[in-house]
């Protein structure tokens, strides 16, 4: 339809239908089938007979013959037969699951994150849905938050590259395309920061802060085109995202000039009243409007109070329209109106999702996830002719896949399967599966005994980790370490002798501190999807090398939280031995365990020569540095950029990434790479505006935030 053809549909809408389109309702309401359980709580919704033809739009409905026959049955009954949108949480694949999101930022790879999302995407299209609720782009440095699973990490730079990457994977350059699918970017705003890493809780933090650190991804999603926002669920400056003027209409619209959709999450404009911001659910319709919301997910309150807030004139028919305007827009970007059914395509379904080549997409993308944290005593890669014994309960586990994925797993996933397929049958040994804490469970139980089977093996890869069910929306932590029993068979293995190798499964930074002792190589495997199994075998049987660098830091210790690289230096900074009138622990170090960059290879990477010279038009430095590959055994190294601005009219982060690349090194090759650093990227928020500021400046290049090269340079 053409713009004018928009707006004449517009103005031929009542006001029943109006409302209609800003509401989203899930597929039971719609006559159809509940396909996933619901990712929200259930209230009271008072929906009227009369309301459901007129919805805009539903969530979480899958197959293409679902969505097929729900779309014609609504076109039919609707007085304008206006198609619904079909939105779902395709978060990190849809049937073949790819890493989750914090897992793609350790790739530090986009090209990687925009792979994964068109497939994605592709398997989303064929079964006719229109919108993903993804990418996620909160910004995190707190592993009690049991989110930073969907996270891109730490870094405001990382966050932006990855989420632009991801946006453009989804949405390709057509929304009409048969195979791309719109994506909607999430949690406007600073959700990741919520107080004491419990899930929905209170956010407070600075303007400068939220600017400077937080926005990063949501910007880059916008920039990239994203057509939708979702509000979040946390208060920023004591007003919830939901009803918050300055994020959805002064930051996002009017300074960023975003025209897309925005969204509540899960019954968020209710949630206005628990805030104690409404104090009832008209007031809460019209917070929410006012805000420029222009779709309510899974209440009712635009649906129950609009046309009566109209009809007292306490709320403009314009901001109504305004709203409307912008759904209909996206259904006419998406082509609904000339094909409601897009991609639809249930002959072909079975045949695009989990083809051969996705399925390898998702095992190579997923070894570029994995980080070696540790490799003593040459554990890793294994000996070609060990004696490997298995033990713990992800050794055979097919729950590997992370949050958030509508998709089955099975065998072929886990640890077990993907060790067999590199020719090793390991011994097993104490493999009962981890139980939920969401379900009660604590622990598995202690069968250490039973590591007597293990006896003759030269090593033991140990599976241990969190269920992946405890990590993801609702699954806040204040205690990270692996579980008692888990640790025991760790202890247990190294009083055996044993080489341990450490293959841990989570979907954040675990306390793994108190069990390094007891291993003499440890991999995150975080939740590497569909692929997983296969994925960590190649790495541990030296088919391939790992590459992976950390997108978070880890703590030493829960108590340490958060910490994270680019902090601010304080007036008593830390320098060498910890002493009194300085800022420290008493009983922890301020270092992280593993900082953020950091990640082990099985080459061995050298630096040196770092030059930093003067630039050129926009150039205002020139900087370079050679990376040698010191081994035999050829690899990819992350080559990062960093700066601080040693004095600035607001103090600066002790380390900011500038800039990232990754070189492919064959043994022994040096390689001199090259960065260029702007005025743009030496800019910062000064709590008014972005500004660059002349002076001193340290230019470091290195493997990770803790290991660079450093020269100072004056501008
Ligand atoms: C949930 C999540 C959000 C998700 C939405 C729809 O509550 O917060 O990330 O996209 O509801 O399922």
């Amino acid at each position: 339809m053409t713009e004018q053809q928009i707006l004449d549909l517009l103005s031929e809408l009542s006001l029943e239908e109006k409302i209609g389109e800003m509401t989203q309702l899930s597929p039971d309401f719609l006559g159809a089938a509940q396909s996933v359980d619901l990712t929200g709580p259930m209230k009271e919704l008072n929906v009227r007979p009369e309301d459901l033809p007129l919805v805009g739009t539903t969530l979480n409905a899958f197959g293409a013959e679902k969505l097929i026959a729900m779309q014609k049955k609504h076109i039919a009954e609707h007085p304008h037969h206006i198609p619904l949108i079909f939105m779902a949480d395709v978060i990190h694949g849809r049937r073949t699951i790819f890493p989750v999101p914090l897992a793609m930022a350790c790739s530090f790879d986009p090209a990687l994150q925009r792979e994964a999302n068109a497939v994605a995407a592709r398997e989303s299209a064929v079964e006719g849905i229109h919108v993903t609720f993804s990418p996620m782009a909160d910004l995190v440095r707190d592993p009690r938050w049991g989110r930073v699973m969907e996270s891109p990490g730490e870094d405001p730079l990382l966050a932006a590259r990855m989420t632009a990457a991801a946006v453009e994977g989804y949405q390709g350059e057509d929304l009409k395309a048969p195979d791309r699918i719109a994506s909607c970017f999430k949690h406007f705003g600073g959700y990741g920061a919520s107080e004491g890493g419990r899930d929905y809780n209170t956010v407070d933090i600075s303007d400068g802060t939220l600017r400077e650190f937080y926005l990063s991804g949501y910007k880059a999603a916008a920039d990239a085109g994203a057509a939708m926002a979702m509000t979040s669920f946390n208060t920023i400056d004591r007003i919830p995202a939901t009803a918050n003027k300055k994020l959805f209409r002064r930051i996002l619209r009017d300074e960023w000039g975003f025209e897309g959709v925005a969204i509540t999450d899960f019954d968020a404009t209710g949630e206005l009243i628990a805030h104690g911001l409404a104090a009832d659910g008209r007031e809460a319709a019209r917070y929410s409007l006012e805000a420029g919301v222009d779709i309510e997910m899974m209440s009712t309150h635009y649906l129950n109070n609009l046309k009566s807030l109209v009809e007292s004139g306490e709320i403009d028919m314009a901001l109504i329209d305004e709203a409307v305007l912008r759904i209909l827009r996206l259904k006419n970007r998406l082509g609904l109106f000339e094909n409601p059914f897009k991609g639809a395509d249930p002959e072909h379904e079975d045949e695009v999702c989990l083809s051969e080549g996705h399925l390898e997409a998702a095992r190579r993308i997923a070894v570029r996830c994995a980080v070696l944290l540790k490799n003593e005593n040459h554990a890793l890669p294994l000996k070609k002719d060990a004696k490997v014994g298995l033990a713990g309960p992800f050794a055979e586990s097919a729950g590997v896949l992370g949050g958030w994925a509508f998709a089955p797993s099975n065998s072929s996933a886990s640890l077990l399967n993907g060790l067999k397929a590199c020719g090793i049958e390991p011994v097993l040994a104490m493999t009962e599966e981890l139980k939920p804490m969401q379900r009660g469970f604590f622990d598995v139980s202690d069968q250490t005994a039973e590591l007597s089977k293990l006896a003759d093996c030269d090593v033991v890869i140990a599976a241990v980790g969190e269920h992946s069910e405890d990590t993801g929306e609702s699954a806040s932590k204040t205690i990270l370490r692996l579980t008692p029993n888990q640790e025991k068979m760790l202890q247990k293995l190294k009083e055996m002798g044993k080489t341990v190798v450490a293959v841990v499964f989570s979907g954040r930074p675990l306390e793994i501190k108190p069990v390094l002792p007891y291993c003499d190589a440890v991999v995150q495997a975080w939740f590497l999807g569909l692929q997983s199994g296969a994925a960590l075998a190649d790495i541990l049987c030296g088919k391939e090398n790992p590459s992976g660098r950390l997108a978070i830091s880890f703590p030493q210790t829960v108590g340490q939280i958060p910490v994270y690289y680019n902090h601010m230096n304080t007036g008593r900074p830390l320098v060498g031995k910890p002493h009194r009138f300085v800022s420290c622990y008493l009983d922890c170090p301020n270092e992280p365990l593993y900082p953020f960059g950091y990640g082990l290879s099985y080459s061995d990477f050298h630096y040196s020569a770092l030059s930093v010279r003067k630039g050129s038009g926009d150039a205002l430095l020139d900087v370079s540095v050679t990376v040698e590959n010191a081994s035999d055994i050829p690899g990819r190294e992350t080559v990062q950029l960093y700066i601080r601005d040693l004095a600035a009219s607001v103090v600066r982060p002790v380390q900011e990434l500038k800039d990232f690349v990754q070189v492919d090194l064959a043994p022994h090759e040096k390689r001199t790479v090259s960065f260029t650093l702007t005025k743009e990227s030496l800019s910062f928020w000064n709590n008014e505006a972005s500004v660059f500021e002349p002076g001193e400046f340290e230019i470091m290049a290195g493997h990770s935030s803790a290991e660079v090269m450093r020269q100072k340079v004056t501008l």
